[in-house]
């Protein structure tokens, strides 16, 4: 491909409000936390800002208070290249917020005030059609209207365009709802929330990817943290591919999974195979990780292609 892959992100964008914490308080109680980051975030804009910072022309599809945090958030997810033309400004309902607290392992906890986020709608997507026309992959998540996402499946399958779906945060969906989606990556949480497994079950993640290629999906990729991802592919369902992840010493694990899909994106736009996709996306996420923030820990291509030349792929 002489051009650079297009990509289509419809999504959410917040505000991240993150404090480090030695750990995460329990009801009722207060703590003395550390270092505190107001940042971009939301699993949409971060997921765009990951696929533009490795290189991806990318056009980003969402709804954002006519406020200071909204024109804030514009105004980074712009400064990392991405299209914001589709972007626009709800007069009645303030920009999405989240609350993140990070403790010293890198784990973390989030609320997310939905906001503006919350009424992004089919017409803002169909508004998108000629940037779907253009794209090589779609990417979607689900922390907008349920509505919308499927509208936005409908159109990029009309369209003949290959469609990502991030089913986070972990939520059960409609029967029928998954049906025509290329690649699905849940991580374990979401998978099993997609299954109707109790919480607790035991989570055998080829197993939960099987049972949702029956749902009409072309493949998932189930990332399981530091132990890398899983995938099986509904034309070989009888095969798993495991790809490991580079060790690191985690800093925040905030946006993450956002990172691997964004990167994943990347991946299958330039033409690599799925296992290969995933193996750029899960050394993307390996660096993100060593960062504080969502999209302030989004990796540079150069950064990535530093790890593999040092490493090489997991
Ligand atoms: O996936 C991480 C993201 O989830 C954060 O940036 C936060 O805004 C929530 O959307």
């Amino acid at each position: 491909m002489n051009r650079k892959p297009r990509i289509v992100v419809v999504g959410s964008s917040n505000t991240d409000m993150v404090v480090k914490t030695a750990r995460i308080p329990t009801p009722g109680e207060t703590v003395l936390g550390g270092e505190f980051l107001m940042t971009g975030g939301g699993k949409g804009a971060n997921q765009a800002v990951a696929a533009a910072r490795l290189g991806a022309e990318v056009t980003f599809v969402a709804k954002v208070g006519m406020d200071l945090f909204g024109e804030q958030a514009v105004h980074e997810i712009r400064a990392a290249g991405v299209n914001t033309e589709y972007v626009t400004g709800d007069p009645e309902t303030p920009s999405g917020v989240a609350l993140i607290f990070v403790e010293e392992s890198g784990q973390n906890s989030i609320v997310v005030a939905p906001g503006a986020n919350a009424s992004l709608a089919p017409a803002d997507v169909e508004a998108a059609r000629p940037a779907f026309e253009q794209a090589d992959v779609v990417v979607l998540q689900l922390e907008v209207p349920i509505l919308t996402v499927a509208y936005a499946i409908r159109l990029a399958k009309d369209l003949g365009k290959r469609v990502i779906l991030n089913p986070a945060p972990a939520t059960a969906l409609p029967s029928g709802f998954l049906n025509g989606v290329d690649v699905l990556t849940p991580n374990e949480i979401e998978a099993a929330m997609l299954l109707g497994a109790p919480p607790g079950a035991d989570f055998q993640p080829a197993a939960a990817a099987r049972a949702l290629l029956k749902e009409g999906v072309g493949a998932v990729v189930v990332t399981v943290g530091a132990e890398g991802a899983i995938i099986v592919e509904a034309e070989r369902s009888d095969r798993i591919v495991r790809v490991k992840s580079h060790p690191v010493i985690p800093v925040d694990t905030t946006a993450a999974g956002d990172c691997f899909t964004g990167a994943l994106a990347v991946g299958m736009a330039e033409g690599m195979l799925l296992a290969e996709a995933a193996g750029f996306a899960n050394t993307a996420a390996s660096v993100s990780v060593t960062r504080l923030g969502a999209q302030a820990s989004m990796p540079s291509r150069n950064d990535v292609e530093q790890v593999l030349s040092e490493f090489g792929h997991a």
